[in-house]
């Protein structure tokens, strides 16, 4: 997903009307229990009725098919990104003026900056994920994963895996990544909690200051930080920035210029990537034990047979995707798919419906990790603003069930257990996963 918020486009800028034509749903949400529980059927259901409606309770346009979202990601010209990191609700005015801090001044610099800025900033931002740096996270990854399969096991069965392994390892790996110090580890991941509630939930007003807080305190971390890296480049992605900022005109230039890649965008980066980088991760190192576990033909066939774990990443973000909806802002008048959609239309794109498209996929409701056409998910968007970290979250997620499924080959999930799901519109995994063995 993309990085954490920054606003840039006022709501007036949108349209809160159905376009005329489009058939209106007066009832869904996904913010809805039932659909929070499980999504799937009911976004089978709304697809059956109709590939594109407007959403009366979300104010958006729903986009439900695949070929639909794959055109919209594809058109970046007339279906802007801009309003991906919006607030789905508007924030209290305690939380605004948290934010309104003289020096919480971070830029938009990808998932919802437009173009050109957005791809000036990515010729950069892409090699932070060159294959280089993901073969020397690739060590860092398997010998933390083993010492944190190493703790859960010593302390005992069960574990609440969420604790235990899928919310430190990525936190961990993301963060060595950007280059914050180990010791800091414990205070950064504090701020980072619930950040997925500002811009996709429906917070409290106490709960969306003490969120707003955690950020102000982070982005002022990460400021120091990228001063900090300024004086002593290392080998890490924020030295790599840096030195790409430098190279173009040196220390002294503007920090707003809008060649290479600015001061300030190397500061945003750095803060914005943390909780891409971690968030959706955890939810999917969950979602591939809960699809897994329950179908115990295919943990074995895993367990004999651990190159399997490849597809069965890919397999999850199909079946079970951590991340099942985006959005987009329409930028001009346009027709999708029969609709005719005013500039200003805010789009929902039904990653949940589009996964399991019974005209795409061969059993869609099936989960089979040697599934042949797994990997055709839309779980990591597509197009110019595609996920640049599906690589490094797959990697995660294959080297834990390798590990896993030798290590702990009688691994279950605690039998009973209630399935909580932080209400979000995008965002899927299980607040907690308790497993035993
Ligand atoms: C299971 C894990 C993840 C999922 C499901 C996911 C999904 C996505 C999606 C759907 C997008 C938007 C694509 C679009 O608008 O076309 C995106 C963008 C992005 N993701 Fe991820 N992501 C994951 C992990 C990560 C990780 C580990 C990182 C970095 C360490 C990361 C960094 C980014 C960035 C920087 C963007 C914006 C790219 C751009 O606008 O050019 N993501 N991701």
């Amino acid at each position: 997903m993309g990085e954490a918020n920054t606003y840039h486009q006022a709501p007036s800028e949108q349209t809160d009307q159905p376009p005329s034509g489009c058939p209106v749903n007066h009832s869904w949400s996904p913010l809805d229990r039932a659909y929070l529980e499980d999504p799937y059927p009911i976004a089978r259901q709304l697809q059956e009725e109709n590939a594109i409606f407007w959403s009366e309770r979300l104010n958006h346009v729903v986009v439900t098919n695949m070929a639909d979202i794959e055109h919209i990601f594809m058109h970046p010209d007339v279906f802007a990104s801009t309003n991906v990191q919006d607030p789905i609700y508007p924030l209290c005015p305690a939380a605004v003026s948290v934010l309104g801090a003289e020096d919480f001044d971070p830029v938009a610099v990808m998932s919802n900056r437009p173009e050109p800025d957005h791809a000036r900033i990515r010729v950069f931002t892409r090699r932070g994920f060159s294959n280089r740096r993901l073969a020397s996270l690739e060590d860092y990854m398997t010998t933390r994963a083993t010492v944190l399969i190493d703790e859960m096991i010593s302390n005992g069965s069960p574990t609440n895996y969420v604790e235990s392994f899928a919310f430190p390892l990525p936190a961990e790996i993301v963060f060595r990544l950007i280059g914050f110090p180990e010791s800091d580890d414990a205070m950064i991941k504090r701020w980072c909690v619930n950040r997925r509630a500002f811009s996709w939930g429906e917070p409290t007003e106490a709960e969306q200051v003490e969120i707003a807080r955690g950020m102000l305190d982070y982005w002022r971390y990460c400021r120091d930080f990228v001063a900090e890296r300024r004086d002593r480049r290392r080998d890490d992605f924020t030295s790599e920035l840096l030195n790409a900022w430098e190279a173009d005109s040196g220390p002294d230039r503007d920090p707003d210029a809008t060649t290479g890649i600015s001061y300030r965008e190397v500061e945003s980066v750095v803060y914005g990537i943390s909780f891409a980088g971690h968030d959706p991760v955890t939810a999917l190192l969950c979602n591939t034990l809960l699809c897994l576990l329950p179908r115990p033909e295919q943990w074995r066939a895993l367990v004999a047979d651990p190159s399997l774990a490849k597809n069965a990443v890919d397999e999850t973000s199909r079946f079970e995707s951590s991340q099942i909806s985006w959005r987009r802002v329409t930028t001009q008048d346009t027709t999708l798919n029969g609709v005719a959609l005013p500039a200003g239309t805010r789009l929902f794109l039904n990653f949940a419906s589009a996964n399991r498209q019974s005209d795409l996929f061969d059993q869609p409701d099936v989960f089979d990790i040697s599934r042949p056409d797994a990997s055709r998910n839309i779980s990591f968007g597509k197009g110019i603003h595609f996920c640049l970290g599906a690589g490094l979250a797959k990697m995660e997620a294959r080297i834990a069930l390798e590990l896993l499924s030798q290590r702990l080959p009688n691994l279950a999930l605690v039998e009973d257990q209630p399935r909580e799901y932080f209400p979000n519109i995008t965002f899927r995994g299980p607040e907690a996963l308790h497993l035993q063995w």
